[in-house]
């Protein structure tokens, strides 16, 4: 509770009223904070804990799947967070890039370099055998993802879950997704499409070929030594480089947490919309 500093000369009756201002000033501040709070570990009709009661050891079945891949070929990990990234920019984050067949969005250009399939459809094997048709693959991938940053030494986050499989995947869809020769302003519009702001951009985007997600990333930025075009555009675009002023030097921390629940909760599927596959990789 902050403390306030009343002038002593000030009438008694004007101090306890503006006492009582601030208090209920304070109360209204908590409970917005709560609210905020609450709409960004549940989003879309997603909660942390999801399936504490139908399936207990899914994070951890999910956890130690992906740990187990991880240690034969750590790449498994950046190839996850970017699965899960295009999943979502692509009819939400329903696992529509693991569809199988022609057409579909696994085929399209921008997916051809995609790895770790193999990864979730081996926790999504083992999932079925603890709790059939309970654990979608849009969580497995959602939850996959956050554990790739962890065993890369990022910092963990609680994954809200709950989501349920698509059952459309189009490789013409796919043109959501950001190009590496797109202009800083139509990256901007390919996230704000999606309720994700520049802060948001410049937090998740692209980590390019490193096995770690630390901030040496931004730190080359500064220097001119961008892996990509698109990401130096960050830093010769000045409504973005205060924000990677903001992150350079520090370790990727909450607000990565942060950015990716949003992004995790992009046109979720809930309740009764869409499946909970059989298999990762066709619709039921
Ligand atoms: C403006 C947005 C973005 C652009 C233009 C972009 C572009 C790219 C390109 C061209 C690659 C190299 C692919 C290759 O040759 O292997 C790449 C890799 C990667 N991107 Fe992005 N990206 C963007 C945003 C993001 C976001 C939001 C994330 C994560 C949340 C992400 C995570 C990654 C990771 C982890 C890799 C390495 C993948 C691997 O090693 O398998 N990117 N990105």
């Amino acid at each position: 509770m902050p403390t306030y500093m009343f002038p002593k000369t000030m009438p008694l009756y004007i101090v306890s009223y503006l006492a009582y201002i601030m208090s209920q000033k304070t109360v209204f501040m908590f409970l917005l904070l709560a609210m905020v709070g609450t709409a960004m570990v549940e989003g879309q009709g997603t909660r942390v804990g999801f399936y504490a009661a139908t399936c207990r050891r899914a994070e951890s079945i999910v956890r130690a799947t992906v740990q187990s891949h991880f240690t034969s070929d750590p790449s498994i990990a950046p190839g996850l967070l970017r699965m899960h990234f295009h999943d979502c920019f692509v009819n939400g984050c329903d696992a529509s890039v693991l569809i199988d067949g022609p057409n579909t969005e696994k085929t399209a250009g921008p997916n051809l370099l995609l790895r770790g399939y193999d990864v979730i459809a081996d926790a999504k094997t083992q999932l079925e055998t603890a709790c059939p048709g309970v654990v979608s693959c849009a969580d497995i991938l959602a939850l996959a993802a956050r554990d790739s940053v962890v065993l890369t030494n990022g910092l963990s986050w609680p994954v809200p879950t709950g989501r349920r499989d698509g059952r459309v995947s189009l490789a013409s869809d796919t043109s959501n997704l950001p190009g590496f020769t797109d202009s800083v302003d139509v990256q901007k519009q390919k996230f704000a499409a999606f309720g994700l702001d520049t802060q948001d951009l410049v937090t998740l985007v692209d980590t390019g070929s490193q096995n770690r997600f630390d901030s040496s990333f931004f730190a080359n930025l500064r220097s001119g030594r961008g892996i990509l075009e698109s990401d130096q555009k960050l830093w010769t675009d000045a409504t973005t480089r205060t924000f990677v002023q903001r992150l350079a030097g520090l370790t990727f921390g909450p607000q990565f947490g942060r950015s990716m629940v949003k992004m995790s909760n992009i046109g979720v599927k809930t309740g009764t919309n869409g499946e909970i596959r059989r298999v990762c990789s066709a619709i039921n």
